[in-house]
């Protein structure tokens, strides 16, 4: 039998201290399936003592994850203390330049250093794997990778963010407040080291922008991202949405237009029938829309320790697989210094249907006011309703569009708020199409 492949691993939180367990407890069929065993020789953390359920005695320890990655007897380092500077990257990049092969679960280090590292890894002929890194336990990035070669791909979205699709479906299924609906996220394992990097929509942008890559072949350019998280999604958001037929889900979506790729992370309305309004909880989905396949729906678990750790544990399977000599394929499905520069869509030119949600004096004329703004911006609506609320001198509207532009709504909401009949800031929130 070949050599073990010998696995160092940076960082024992919730992730780490899963894959070091998942390595030790399926030792055996891990052996079976890569023709060699796969052994934890080193680990980094700051704590030694702490009990995380697994034995790592027999591994050599470091405090310096830095120190960890040049450690010559590892061969491959997988970098799961998160962060998209400092020692994260830093050990990353020793790691790579020291010709380890290297897995890493970490999507904001890929999306603001993804194609830097991708080139130093493509340079020495070693492998950087980050299955984890985008959308959990799904095996998204193998099949853009590879399963979908030679297919040319229009869109690609999705739910990628564990702890806001399961804040949503719990606000609608159970009535809860975001706020209590957070905690107990947070509770269970799935939310960022800061939440806000959840709930404001930047884990989501910095997984998006990774797809963009694969689909497009272009650099990443997680920073040219339009950016809307769910703080501001409201009961009344929700039930309004569920009486038009409508699921509110943060998606991201990057998509070919004509005038460049479209990259947007917000509060989005898919239709309630469609597949992918029955994703709930922390289950993430992606969407592939291509050429050759048409389209492709991928769901799974998308957060915590035993997701995620299935992702490792399957990119170090695939190390252990491979045979020294044997040429790897490209980090992001083209080589690193063939990636095209990325060509913006401006958000102002996106086309699509929009849900309105206007708080309003109750008085008359202001039904009048609100369809004249529509019609001046050539708006033309699918529906307009009217609700009572509980107080008595304001009224509830709510609006949905054909396909328009984002310039014309914001147009029309700009006016409609100038008209001064408006109680609160209108909601504005994009319908997507899906199947
Ligand atoms: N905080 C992330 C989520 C974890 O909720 O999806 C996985 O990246």
């Amino acid at each position: 039998m070949a050599d073990a492949l010998r696995v160092g691993i940076a960082g024992l939180g919730t992730v780490g201290a899963s894959v070091a367990r998942v390595l030790a407890e399926k030792s055996a069929e891990l052996t079976r399936q890569c023709g060699r065993p796969i052994s934890v020789t080193a680990v980094s953390a700051r704590d030694a003592s702490k009990d995380r359920g697994v034995d790592l005695s027999g591994s050599t320890w470091f405090v310096d994850p830095v120190k960890l990655a040049a450690y010559a007897e590892i061969d491959v380092f997988v970098e799961l203390i998160g962060g998209d500077e400092g020692p994260a990257k830093a050990s990353v990049k020793a790691a790579l330049e020291a010709g380890r092969h290297v897995v890493t679960a970490n999507k904001a280090l890929l999306a603001k250093h993804g194609v830097a590292l991708a080139e130093i890894a493509e340079k020495n002929g070693v492998l950087l794997n980050y299955e984890a890194a985008v959308a959990g336990g799904i095996p998204v990035i193998k099949t853009m990778r590879e399963a979908l070669a030679g297919n040319s791909v229009s869109r690609v979205f999705g739910i990628l963010n564990g702890t806001c699709n399961y804040i949503l479906t719990r606000m609608e299924a159970e009535g809860l407040s975001f706020e209590a609906c957070l905690a107990d996220a947070q509770r269970l394992g799935y939310a960022e080291a800061d939440p806000t990097f959840d709930i404001e929509g930047n884990d989501t942008a910095h997984k998006l922008s990774i797809l963009t890559a694969l689909a497009f072949g272009t650099k990443i350019a997680a920073s040219d991202i339009y950016l809307e998280g769910i703080s501001n999604i409201s009961q009344a958001d929700i039930q309004a949405a569920a009486d038009l037929g409508y699921r509110i889900k943060l998606l991201g979506v990057a998509q070919r237009t004509e005038s460049g790729i479209e990259q947007r992370v917000h509060p989005t309305m898919v239709p309630t029938a469609s597949v992918i309004a029955q994703v709930h909880g922390v289950t993430n989905a992606v969407a592939i829309e291509t050429d050759i396949l048409g389209e492709l729906l991928l769901s799974g678990p998308g957060a915590g320790g035993n997701a995620t750790a299935s992702a490792v544990v399957g990119d170090i399977a695939d190390i252990a697989k491979s045979r020294p000599g044997f040429q790897h394929g490209p980090v992001f499905g083209w080589p690193a210094k063939q990636l095209k520069p990325y060509k913006k869509a401006q958000m102002r030119s996106h086309a699509g249907g929009y849900f309105i949600r206007l708080s309003v004096q109750d008085r008359t004329g202001v039904f009048a006011a609100i369809a004249k703004r529509m019609a001046d911006n050539d708006i033309s609506l699918e529906s307009i309703v009217q609700r009572s609320t509980e107080a008595k001198d304001r009224k509830t509207v709510i609006l949905v569009t054909h396909e328009t532009t984002e310039a014309a709504v914001r147009k029309a909401t700009d006016g409609i708020t100038k008209d001064g009949h408006l109680i609160d800031k209108p909601q504005v929130i994009r319908i997507e199409r899906a199947a």
